[in-house]
């Protein structure tokens, strides 16, 4: 952890004002050069008072990323007490075309597993089939996770449910009391509207070759801060955001500690997915309860669904949405008793719900 992050950390931590020397333990740093540094934070939008007699307290902290602080939030919160996983580095970038793009960059340069690159603004932000994702400045979290996954390729579609699993569970956590559901494979829904989407990238290695290790880039968009009147048009009625989901008088959410909430939770999942892995068909049942979750989560199940599959006759798939198949894929059954199983696309819930005549 830096010095700001450590500052940040233990006046958080403190919840009470610290002595310039207790602070300056805890930052490890000379007092002169703590003074420095506490000049350095308020100028990057801090609010740290300094109450004589009493010490540092930090009264606000600005609607920014900033990767010290993030880092600070998540430091040695990971299953095994270190820093996390998936993101053992953090970029915060003010404005990017694509953090997927940045990090997709790096991992061709070989940078190794757990880079997060976040974006305040993204302006060529894209969603799944080439869709664009908008992506406002301060107003949501764009970030993208380099992963190196141990997976055999044909594995690698688990990570699909863990994305989708990770962002449900942990908005849940960043939100009390709502519950986060799914539209397969991984838009995660709040009260009917979308509040998230996730884009994975991946380059297969080549065994034996130079590079070896292939990538995933799992990019993540969550809505955080927007109101009614920032979703236009084909969005007003789809997209929502947490504030909005939280109430209509509800403060602007700390974005940051929603990332670190999402972050925690990606990243203690991810660590199974490597056991799931080692441990090869005894710890399926692991991964099939991960399944029966994101069945539980299922927006789709029980509906009758179009899916746009390139290889299909019309160019598309229709039928009832009856299940997850074990590795994730989505199982159709048309109204004359086919099944289908999909592995991706883009899914449009029909109008005539339940109506298997057409
Ligand atoms: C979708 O719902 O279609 C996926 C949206 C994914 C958006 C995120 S924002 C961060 C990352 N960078 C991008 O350009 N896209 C993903």
């Amino acid at each position: 952890m830096t010095p700001d992050g450590r500052i940040l950390h233990a006046l958080r931590a403190a919840g009470r004002a610290l002595s310039v020397s207790e602070l300056a333990a805890e930052a490890k740093l000379p007092p002169g050069a703590l003074e420095e540094r506490i000049d350095g934070l308020r100028a990057a939008g801090y609010e740290i008072e300094l109450a004589p007699h009493a010490g540092y307290r930090l009264r606000a902290i600005p609607d920014r990323l900033i990767a010290d602080d993030l880092a600070a939030r998540l430091g040695g919160t990971s299953e095994k007490g270190g820093p996390l996983r998936i993101a053992r580095e953090i970029v915060v970038f003010e404005q990017t075309a694509s953090t997927n793009d940045v990090a997709a960059r790096l991992a061709r340069a070989g940078a190794a597993e757990g880079v997060a690159i976040f974006a305040e603004q993204q302006t060529a932000g894209r969603g799944r089939l080439g869709r664009r994702w908008d992506s406002a400045a301060r107003k949501g979290l764009w970030f993208s996770l380099l992963l190196r996954p141990r997976l055999a390729i044909s594995g690698w579609t688990r990570l699909t449910t863990w994305a989708a699993l990770g962002v449900a569970r942990g908005l849940e956590e960043a939100l009390p009391g709502c519950r986060a559901a799914i539209k397969w494979p991984n838009d995660v829904y709040l009260r009917g509207r979308k509040v998230a989407g996730i884009l994975i990238e991946s380059v297969a290695g080549r065994p034996g070759g130079p590079d070896q290790g292939g990538f995933a880039i799992v990019g993540i968009g969550v809505n955080v801060n927007q109101t009614a009147a920032d979703f236009s048009g084909e969005l007003a009625g789809r997209a929502t955001s947490l504030r909005m989901v939280a109430g209509e008088e509800a403060l602007p959410l700390d974005r940051q500690e929603v990332a670190a909430t999402l972050l925690k939770r990606l990243d203690a999942l991810y660590g199974q997915l490597d056991q799931l892995n080692r441990a090869g068909e005894d710890e399926s049942d692991r991964f099939a309860s991960w399944v029966a979750e994101a069945e539980s989560r299922s927006l789709l199940l029980g509906k009758w669904v179009e899916i746009a599959a390139p290889g299909a006759p019309e160019g598309s798939l229709r039928g009832m949405a009856e299940g997850l198949e074990p590795d994730g894929s989505l199982r159709l059954r048309d109204g004359e008793g086919r099944v289908f199983v999909v592995s991706g696309g883009e899914v449009t819930v029909s109008g005539w719900e339940g109506r298997p005549g057409w």
